[in-house]
C-alpha cells in the first residue's frame, strides 16, 4: 500500500459545534497524519471553485452557501491509503446511511451539513490540495 495525501476539509458546521479537535484527534488515531493545516472562510468563487463538478447539479447554490457560511479547516492528510481510509472514516454522504462511529454519523447535522470533506480519488486529491496548498507549506 501507498503512502497518498488527500484533502480534508472540516465543514462550517462542524467547525461551529465545536468538532475540530474530535475530528483531527481521529484521523491522527487512524495513523493519518495531518501534513498540512488552515482554518480560513472560503469566498462564493473559492467554493464555487472547489465543487465545480456540481456545478449542474439542483443543491450547488445552496452547497455554496453552506460552505462559505463560517469558517473551515482545510487539512492535508497523509498516510498508507490515505484517499480510501479518510472516506471510510467520514462514513456515507447522507448521515443517516453513515455507518456508526464515522465521523458523519457522530458530527453532520443534515446531508449537506456532512461536517467533513474528503478528495474522491488520487486525481481528486491531487487538484484539492493544490486548490488551497502550496508544496511549501505541507509537511511530511
Ligand atoms: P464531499 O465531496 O463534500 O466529500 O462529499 P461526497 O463526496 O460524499 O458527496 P458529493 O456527491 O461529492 O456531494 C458534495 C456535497 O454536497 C452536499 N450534497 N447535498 N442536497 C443534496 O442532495 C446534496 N447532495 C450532496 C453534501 O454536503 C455533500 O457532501
Ligand atoms: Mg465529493
Amino acid at each position: 500500500m501507498t503512502i497518498e495525501r488527500t484533502l480534508s476539509i472540516i465543514k462550517p458546521n462542524a467547525v461551529e459545534d465545536g468538532h475540530i479537535g474530535d475530528i483531527m484527534a481521529c484521523f491522527e488515531r487512524e495513523g493519518l497524519k495531518i501534513a498540512a493545516i488552515r482554518l480560513t472562510q472560503l469566498s462564493k468563487e473559492k467554493a464555487e471553485g472547489f465543487y465545480i463538478e456540481h456545478k449542474e447539479r439542483p443543491f450547488f447554490g445552496s452547497l455554496v452557501n453552506f460552505m462559505t457560511s463560517s469558517p473551515v479547516v482545510l487539512m492535508v492528510l497523509e498516510g498508507k491509503d490515505a484517499v480510501n481510509r479518510n472516506r471510510k472514516i467520514m462514513g456515507a454522504t447522507n448521515p443517516a446511511e453513515a455507518e456508526e462511529g464515522s465521523l458523519r454519523k457522530l458530527y453532520a447535522r443534515s446531508l449537506e451539513a456532512n461536517a467533513v470533506h474528503g478528495s474522491d480519488s488520487l486525481q481528486s486529491a491531487e487538484r484539492e490540495i493544490s486548490y488551497f496548498f502550496e508544496k511549501g507549506d505541507i509537511y511530511s
